[in-house]
């Protein structure tokens, strides 16, 4: 495709909410996710003619903090001694509005620079260069994937069909990015200790509902546990949500057509919008009653 790399987006069914080291980066509890090939980004680096190292996102030349944000990323892993370069992207998904960019920009990036740089890195290290610039990315490069603990990311086997649509409230940048959000629940949220100890459970219990190939568990975890992780941005100081009112009516949409009888569940990130969980084979039924209900934007997402 032209030299570009592609780098996938994945959301999570058992959410990543808190560094428990920095260096290296490695979770508070095990997570694990769904990859939406249908969203992704593009990267390609060309040498520079400015003199600068440039970044630029669907064409819009990068803050400066955004810049050195991405450059002091790449110099942990590419040659000490490199020309300036630009970095073009190109992102299918709103950048910064809780749509997992920050994971399919991060792999499209390492990909990136591994062929521009000519690293010959394996599969397994751009894994792990990946989430050193977003924890979530090391996910993206599996249809489903767990990241655990002691940093290890494995592929996980799943015989049912899932994939997602997403009702957007909001394709705004996000007041506080990801990383700060948890920083902050980490330091300050009262009820952190109990999201982490809830997040393990829910964990064991999702490779459980995934080996039973049992929807409905996986379904039902994949709520509890958005919902636990988003009560953890109220018990911060200062206390925050990501959440809007229209998100809690697209929550009461899925609740709504769930107890209609076509089986589907809402999960959220850090932002607004609100992702639901479902079997392919549900999709036109589905799809019509959303479209039905939800008057603002629907993405679908193939898996
Ligand atoms: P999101 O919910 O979209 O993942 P985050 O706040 O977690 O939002 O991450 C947004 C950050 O991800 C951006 O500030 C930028 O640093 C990074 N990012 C987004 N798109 C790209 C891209 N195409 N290439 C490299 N980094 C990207
Ligand atoms: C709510 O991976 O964007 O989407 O590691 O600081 O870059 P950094 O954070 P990031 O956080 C993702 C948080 C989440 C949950 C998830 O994807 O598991």
């Amino acid at each position: 495709m032209d030299n570009f790399s592609i780098g996938y987006a994945n959301i999570a069914l058992v959410k990543y909410w808190g560094k428990k080291s920095k260096n290296p980066v490695l979770p508070f509890n095990p997570n694990i996710s769904l990859r939406l090939d249908s969203l992704y980004s593009k990267t390609k680096i060309e040498k520079s003619s400015s003199g600068y190292d440039e970044f630029y996102i669907n064409d819009k030349k990068q803050s400066d903090k955004e810049v050195s944000k991405i450059i002091n990323f790449i110099d942990k892993f590419v040659p000490s001694k490199r020309e300036r370069i630009k970095i073009i992207s190109y992102n299918t998904v709103p950048t910064a509005a809780g749509l997992s960019s920050s994971s399919s920009g991060t792999m499209a990036l390492v990909i990136a620079c591994n062929e521009y740089f000519k690293l010959n890195k394996s599969t397994e290290q751009l894994i792990k260069i990946a989430k050193e610039g977003s924890g979530s990315s090391c996910r993206s490069f599996f249809k489903m994937a767990s990241w655990l603990e002691d940093g290890t990311v494995k592929e996980i086997k799943c015989n049912l069909d899932l994939a997602m649509f997403i009702l957007v409230v909001s394709e705004d940048i996000k007041e506080i990015s990801s990383r700060e959000a948890m920083e902050r629940c980490v330091k300050t949220s009262t009820n952190f200790k109990e999201w982490t100890e809830t997040a393990k459970k829910d964990f064991d219990s999702m490779i459980s509902a995934i080996e039973e190939n049992n929807f409905t568990k996986i379904g039902k975890i994949t709520e509890s546990n958005a919902l636990a992780m988003h009560s953890t941005t109220k018990c911060a100081t200062p206390s925050f949500s990501f959440l809007t009112e229209e998100s809690y009516e697209a929550m009461d949409i899925v609740k709504k057509i769930r107890n209609s009888g076509i089986e589907c569940y809402f999960t959220m990130d850090a932002g607004p919008n609100v992702k639901v969980l479902y079997q392919k084979k549900d999709h036109d039924k589905l799809y019509e009653e959303i479209k039905y209900l939800w008057k603002k934007k629907i993405i679908q997402c193939m898996v």
